[in-house]
């Protein structure tokens, strides 16, 4: 498929996805929100890959939705422009997502990293929801997200004052799962991505639907769904594969099934 504002490369068994619209700092625009979609869920559908990243340029991962697409829009026209259910499908994808961050993830750019499993922040990178000073708030899941990771209280600050926040902080507050220096936030990526993406796909896809359970469900129901997941991977061949490379002292060889 050609795309115009993201471009899509495959290096083994990891996927990257580069948003490319550096005349708006990589601003989510319809179009550039439909081809990312467009991409993940092939992506998510190709037994060739075993994970996605997600990243942008060195200036911005993204500064939000496109705030000149929405300036003049009634509410009737937001709701017709459905910008929220291509993101919805984004964030059903079942292999491992991991955003790449580097420069501003701001409003929507923020939210986007948020759908993402896993973060890794050059220390470069600022985060923030400037959406309450344009008059709106984060609307593709800021305030649900945040708060799951940060609490009540540090949430309501950062959609209530649109602070920004460094890279340093982000760490601190769990936001991200690593922070890296500028200059290794390549190979760093490379090591992580590729660490996740050669295992076994069946244990990752179940690994993050268990995840994923823990944000929707109760303890005693996320337990439940967690035992599911991992009884059905002893129908595998990838859990027998592990299991015996044990074993034999060796290193499994997966073949995703
Ligand atoms: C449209 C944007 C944009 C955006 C930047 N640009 N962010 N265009 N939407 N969100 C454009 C600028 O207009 C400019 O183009 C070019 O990108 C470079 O940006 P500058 O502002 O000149 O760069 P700089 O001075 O370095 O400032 C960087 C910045 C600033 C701090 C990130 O651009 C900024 O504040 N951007 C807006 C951030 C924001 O408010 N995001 C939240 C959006 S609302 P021109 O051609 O004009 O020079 C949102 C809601 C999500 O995300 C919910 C969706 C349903």
């Amino acid at each position: 498929t050609e795309y115009e504002t993201i471009r899509v490369e495959r290096r083994g068994r990891v996927a990257w996805i580069t948003l490319d619209r550096p005349e708006a700092l990589n601003a989510l625009n319809a179009q550039l929100m439909h081809e990312l979609v467009d991409a993940a869920t092939s992506l998510d559908a190709d037994d060739a890959i075993g994970a996605i990243v997600v990243t942008g340029s060195e200036k911005a991962f993204a500064a939000g939705a496109d705030i000149k697409e929405m300036a003049s829009k009634t509410t009737a026209e937001m709701r017709d422009a459905n910008h929220f259910g291509p993101w919805l499908e984004f964030a059903r994808v079942k292999k491992p997502v991991i955003a790449v961050v580097s420069g501003y993830a701001l409003g929507g750019g923020f939210e986007l990293a948020l759908m993402c499993d896993v973060i890794l922040a050059s220390d470069s990178a600022t985060f923030g929801f400037p959406e309450i000073g344009l008059g709106v708030i984060p609307g593709i899941g800021g305030t649900q997200r945040i708060l799951r990771i940060v609490g009540y209280p540090k949430a309501a600050e950062l959609v209530l004052t649109g602070r920004r926040i460094d890279a340093a902080e982000a760490e601190r507050q769990g936001i991200v799962s690593r922070v890296v220096p500028a200059a290794e936030l390549l190979t760093q990526t490379e090591e992580l991505a590729a660490a996740i993406a050669n295992k076994s796909l069946p244990a990752l896809v179940a690994a993050k639907a268990a995840l994923d359970g823990a944000l929707e469900t109760g303890l005693e129901a996320g337990l439940a769904l967690e035992a599911e997941q991992f009884t059905a991977l002893f129908d595998t061949a990838d859990q027998k594969e592990g299991m015996a490379a044990f074993r034999e002292k060796r290193e499994p060889d997966f073949t995703h099934r």
